[in-house]
């Protein structure tokens, strides 16, 4: 019998002994693996919706969607358009700025993500955007802009029709939804006196409002912690049993668990989501950065709400169906990547970008996913200099979502010049990535593997030339990223050109971010302005594959990468 209809078998039977009484489930944590920091989520008509944090990346402002709390579909990006913002990504010039903590609610059938962009010159931090359709990503509004005061905007409505945003160390001010018009900001909590008191959020229950938020600074110290009061302007009172949630001082292998929402299912029961880091308390090899974990919430009438510790295997309040009957396209966040790209078709839209590339940098073409190559390099500048832009790279790449995996793409190029290079890259910042590039070096065709500036080359075989080559990164081990390149059509030739430790890939200048997987072409700082010159071979990138392998949900236990107990066994 197989696992799955075994497992089956076993629900029927639990079924039939107990039919009546409502099973609590078990299942395991992160239910958004990969970079997603920042949750905020609801429930309307029975589907989740969530918003994660996104930095420059680009789209962004992802939308997931979901029926059962473990299997998340992106059903769109908030942000798809220059023109919602205009002139804002390429003078964006931090590794962590632009979008940061967003938040969804949803009131009367429309939807609202407010957001602050941090750091363009001269520009209004406070966007927020609207839709009645998320599941149309091409619906959402631009921007009503507005002058909040500090970041990580909240958006609460009130019994009597007002609209109140908080934004961190924490102040509320009415808010007008339709001009962004905001009123006086009134300071009302400090939280329990850590650092950073900021991600807030407001609920309004039996007659109390809570005022959830995050403290402690989003490393090893963060928490939540709440307090209430008969007022939304307050006076607010702590929580005497505060932090709610928090794994700091603990051995947990889930660290830095802070920045939560509340929500309830359909059923009534509360859960919660935030964000979390797969560390140990060492908190050096995490190179999936912060991750997204499900909590169930126990909250009594007139009570306290009590938060369940986030561990990688939970139990909680029987989870809803498995269900991928959820509308609109886009992939699932726990399924692998089988893409061979065809002119005219979309690209994937879990494919993202580190800002918003050069017109036609990056085609679905027949002959793959075209690259022309950039100027400037992966890091920004056209030598690896200091003194270009930032900007104009031709990258493109999607989540690392799983401890173990193997990513692979079949490249073809054939550099007429010096230093044309093409390849693959574990990409954390412009500043920390891994490169394994098929370049001309000396008129010789050669592989480069940059770690971080750590180089090492090899000619590429002459029988090589020409052909399509294969090349592969993996982590067979949650600690090393291993290069490898093949013929495409021969995997017997694989060679393993370099090895990379996950720690230079975690933390540092892309504390915030997490790994991306994927592909990017340069001519390393010929031609002029953003242009390499005339005459430059484009890349071809065919038969996009990636596969997780496994999860670990502690210092020592695996799941499988996609746990099938999230899918439906029939
Ligand atoms: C929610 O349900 C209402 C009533 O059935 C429907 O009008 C609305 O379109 C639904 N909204 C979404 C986003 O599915
Ligand atoms: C809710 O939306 C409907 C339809 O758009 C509108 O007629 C109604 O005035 C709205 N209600 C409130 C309270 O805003
Ligand atoms: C927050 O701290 C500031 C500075 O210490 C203080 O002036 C203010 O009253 C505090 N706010 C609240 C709501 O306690
Ligand atoms: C089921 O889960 C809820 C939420 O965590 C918890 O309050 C309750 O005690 C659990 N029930 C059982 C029988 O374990
Ligand atoms: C190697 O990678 C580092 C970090 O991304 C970058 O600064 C440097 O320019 C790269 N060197 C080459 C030769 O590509």
């Amino acid at each position: 019998m197989k696992l799955s209809s075994f497992r089956l078998a076993i629900a029927l039977l639990a079924q039939l002994v107990a039919p009546v009484v409502s099973q609590n489930s078990t299942y395991y944590n992160p239910v958004l693996p990969g970079w997603h920091s920042d949750p905020s989520c609801i429930q309307h008509n029975g589907t989740f919706y969530c918003v994660i944090s996104t930095f420059i990346s680009f789209p962004g402002l992802p939308i997931y969607a979901s029926k059962d709390l473990l299997q998340w579909k992106m059903i769109g990006h908030v942000r798809t358009r220059e023109s919602q913002l205009p002139g804002y990504s390429w003078n964006t010039n931090g590794q962590q700025h632009g979008m940061y903590a967003a938040t969804i609610r949803e009131n009367n059938g429309t939807f609202y993500v407010i957001c602050e962009y941090l750091n363009v010159p001269d520009k209004k931090p406070g966007v927020l955007f609207k839709t009645t359709n998320p599941y149309d990503e091409t619906t959402w509004s631009n921007p009503v802009f507005f002058d909040a005061p500090k970041i990580d905007p909240d958006l609460f409505w009130d019994d009597d029709g007002k609209v109140y945003v908080s934004t961190h160390s924490v102040v509320i001010q009415e808010f007008d939804l339709d001009t962004g018009k905001t009123g006086p900001a009134i300071n009302i909590w400090n939280g329990t006196g850590g650092v950073w008191p900021e991600g807030p959020h407001i609920y309004k229950k039996d007659g109390w409002y809570y005022l959830l938020i995050a403290e402690g600074g989003t490393a090893t110290d963060h928490a939540v912690t709440i307090a209430r009061a008969k007022k939304v302007t307050g006076p607010y009172t702590g929580y005497e049993r505060n932090p709610i949630l928090t794994n700091r001082k603990t051995q947990e292998y889930f660290q830095t668990v802070g920045h939560a929402d509340l929500f309830q299912d359909a059923g009534g029961n509360w859960w919660g989501m935030c964000l979390a880091t797969r560390s140990g308390p060492q908190w050096k090899s995490y190179p999936m950065g912060r991750e997204t974990a499900l909590f169930p919430v126990t909250w009594d009438k007139d009570q306290w709400p009590v938060l369940q510790p986030v561990r990688g295997e939970m139990s909680g309040w029987q989870l809803p169906a498995p269900s991928r009957d959820v509308p609109g396209n886009g992939p699932w966040n726990v399924d692998p990547d089988v893409y061979d790209f065809k002119a005219g078709q979309p690209i994937p839209r879990n494919l993202i970008y580190w800002r918003i590339p050069r017109d036609g940098a990056i085609t679905a073409t027949d002959n793959g996913l075209q690259l022309v190559l950039a100027r400037n390099s992966l890091s920004g500048y056209p030598n690896g200099g200091q003194n270009g832009a930032t900007r104009a790279i031709s990258f493109i790449g999607r989540r690392q979502t799983n401890t173990l995996f193997t990513y692979s793409v079949d490249l073809t190029f054939s550099p007429k010049a010096n230093n044309q290079e093409a390849g693959v890259t574990a990409f954390l910042t412009q500043q920390a990535n891994l490169q394994l590039g098929l370049v001309q070096l000396d008129n010789q065709l050669s592989f480069r593997f940059n770690a971080t500036g750590k180089i090492s080359t090899s000619t590429v075989p002459a029988a090589w030339a020409g052909q399509p080559i294969r090349l592969q990164i993996q982590m067979a081990n949650p600690n090393t990223y291993t290069f490898a390149a093949m013929l495409a059509s021969d995997a017997k030739t694989k060679t393993v050109l370099g090895t990379a430790s996950a720690e230079s890939l975690s933390g540092g200048s892309g504390s915030f971010v997490g790994t991306l997987l994927g592909v990017y072409a340069t001519c390393n700082g010929a031609g002029s302005g953003l242009d390499c010159p005339s005459g430059t071979p484009n890349a071809y990138f065919q038969r996009w594959r990636y596969t997780g392998a496994a999860q670990y949900i502690s210092a020592t236990q695996t799941v499988p990468a996609t746990v099938d107990m999230a899918k439906s066994e029939v």
